[in-house]
């Protein structure tokens, strides 16, 4: 399977971009393995003419609105984020009227036709440096609340409005205090995702993304729990072998586990399932990623 894969990339000129939380089978036959805003940034730099992308639609969408001239497939159609169907644009435009002076920061868990509604996007990684980029004091954040809650801890000067109030992760807001006294009584340090509630966020050692897990776990304890979507854990361990990571075995998120490994062979091969999106929400929403982009990590 894997000798097939690697020569269909060859023929096809085809790049694979996995998110952290694929399989291990798919992260081992990807080109770039990373977090949201890395996967954006190696969409945005990619010469492959096809790119099939392993993670949920977002990511997809996300790597087609950086390149309409390119072919972008995700194997799985199906694979979605139920954060991300948490905000719709009405919910935005309601959130506009309320404050009309406000910016608009859209998290990349996110529909393009949010993105296109907003000033500027954000992903885990750069969700405070993009808050302190913009000018106004008043920001509609959506859908994360955990992670606009995050920001505003970060950044106390501005106001921080969550549209949707109460948006969530099922599989974050699946962490508990009950989960930190299981990491100190393995004597492990804690690494959390800014998805994770406030009280346990409180309580980690370091908050970061998935990418920033990656860099952060490679200093410091030699044991880490890993408060996050537990493939994470499994990337570490290959990345750092001599390390102990530990990760929660029921946080799992059922979309990113949708892809496998025949999936992405017959999605190199088939070159399906093309993501397609009406050419006026693409330029929009690109404006607000590519500004997003530019402010970085
Ligand atoms: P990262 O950008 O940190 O990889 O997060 C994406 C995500 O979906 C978290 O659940
Ligand atoms: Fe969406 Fe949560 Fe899955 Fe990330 S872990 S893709 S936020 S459902």
């Amino acid at each position: 399977m894997e000798k097939e894969i690697i020569a269909l990339k060859r023929e096809k000129n085809a790049t694979v971009m996995a998110h952290n939380y694929q399989k291990m089978e798919i992260q081992s036959v990807a080109d770039v393995v990373g977090d949201s805003l890395e996967l954006a940034v190696r969409a945005q730099e990619t010469t492959a003419d096809l790119i099939v992308l392993c993670g949920v639609r977002f990511m997809a969408e996300t790597a087609k609105i950086l390149n309409t001239d390119r072919k972008v497939v995700i194997p799985v159609p199906e694979a979605g984020c139920p954060l991300a169907d948490q905000l719709t644009p009405e919910t935005i435009l309601e959130a506009k009227r309320k404050h009309p002076n406000a910016a608009v920061v859209v998290y990349i868990n996110s529909t393009a036709e949010c993105k296109a509604l907003a000033d500027i996007t954000c992903t885990s990684a750069n969700a405070v440096a993009v808050v302190r980029s913009l000018d106004e004091g008043e920001i509609i954040f959506g859908p994360d609340a955990n992670l606009a809650a995050y920001a505003q801890r970060q950044v106390p000067d501005k106001t921080i409005i969550p549209v949707p109030p109460d948006g969530h992760c099922y599989v974050h807001t699946g962490f508990t205090l009950a989960d930190v006294e299981a990491a100190r009584r393995k004597g492990s340090l804690i690494v959390c995702h800014p998805e994770c509630p406030p009280e346990v966020q409180e309580q980690a050692d370091i908050i970061a993304s998935t990418g920033g897990m990656v860099r952060d776990a490679a200093v410091g304890s030699e044991a880490w729990s890993v408060f996050t979507e537990r493939e994470m854990a499994s990337r570490l361990r290959v990345l750092y072998p001599g390390r102990v990571f530990y990760e929660k075995p029921e946080a799992v998120c059922e979309d990113m586990k949708k892809i496998s490994i025949e999936d992405l062979r017959r999605a190199l091969e088939r070159e399906e399932y093309e993501v397609v999106l009406p050419e006026d929400v693409m330029n929009r929403a690109r404006r607000a990623i590519e500004r997003m982009i530019a402010v970085g990590a």
